[in-house]
């Protein structure tokens, strides 16, 4: 538990604990979650790119390194929710309602993150498109090629790669939001360099 601190929590100098603290995140989670954050940019731009291309190699070799990518992504988030068990995030003290908006919108962060690559490889399958890791092994296909499938997970795919892109601009507003505006420790405890936290936001 995150509360009952051992020598891995609490570092010798300025360094950020391993876990995840009451005060802060830990090095292992602020990782995962910048880490997560960038391949999901990297993986915007390679689909888009690919999507306007014209069928050809450089379209395929888009596609198999966002393939790639996404599958790393999906395997990199599913640590991060394992690692969010074994140390849970620090609690947080805003007043209720923003306390159900960030509980919401991370739940349906997550979950898009775990829908989006399911629903490419299914994408993958249905289109008659090998789903490979960076070529080193290939994915079994998950239904067999069917056209009519393919269009409507194409549709499915894009819907929420655009719908994760509208959550993830409100998510980074209201992280500057609390940082501008309400002044609490919420978007530094997420940040490697900030030696000191803020304040944590309790309501008077
Ligand atoms: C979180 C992970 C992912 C994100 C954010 C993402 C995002 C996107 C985006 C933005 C597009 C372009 C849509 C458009 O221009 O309208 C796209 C297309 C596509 N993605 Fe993903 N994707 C992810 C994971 C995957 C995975 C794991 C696979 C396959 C295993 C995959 C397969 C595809 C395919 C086949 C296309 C269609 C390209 C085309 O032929 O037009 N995606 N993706
Ligand atoms: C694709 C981009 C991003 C994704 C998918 C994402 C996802 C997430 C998720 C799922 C959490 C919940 C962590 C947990 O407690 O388990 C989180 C927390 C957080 N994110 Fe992001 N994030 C992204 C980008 C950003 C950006 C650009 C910023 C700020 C500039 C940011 C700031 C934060 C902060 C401050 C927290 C901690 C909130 C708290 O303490 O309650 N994120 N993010």
């Amino acid at each position: 538990m995150a509360a009952d601190l051992t020598p891995m929590d609490r570092p010798a100098g300025h360094s950020i604990p391993l876990r995840n603290t009451p005060e802060r995140y830990g090095i292992v989670a602020q990782a995962l979650h910048w880490l997560i954050a960038a391949l999901v940019a990297v993986q915007f731009v390679l689909g888009v790119k690919a999507h306007g291309l014209p069928l050809g190699l450089e379209r395929l070799i888009l596609l198999a390194r966002h393939k790639s990518l996404g599958l790393t992504l999906f395997a990199l988030v599913m640590l991060r929710l394992a690692w969010r068990m074994y140390s849970p995030p620090p609690p947080w003290s805003s007043q209720a309602p923003l306390r159900t908006a960030a509980r919401l919108s991370h739940g349906l962060l997550y979950a898009l993150l775990l829908a989006m690559p399911i629903a490419g490889w299914l994408l993958s399958s249905a289109s008659n498109l090998t789903v490979s890791w960076f070529g080193l092994f290939s994915l079994p296909d998950l239904v067999a090629p069917d056209r009519r499938l393919a269009h409507w997970l194409l549709l499915t795919h894009q819907t929420m790669a655009w719908l994760l892109l509208a959550v993830v601009v409100i998510h980074t507003g209201a992280a500057f939001w609390h940082h501008r505006i309400l002044k609490d420790n919420v978007l530094t405890r997420m940040l490697p360099f900030t030696r000191r936290a803020r304040r944590s936001g309790r309501p008077p």
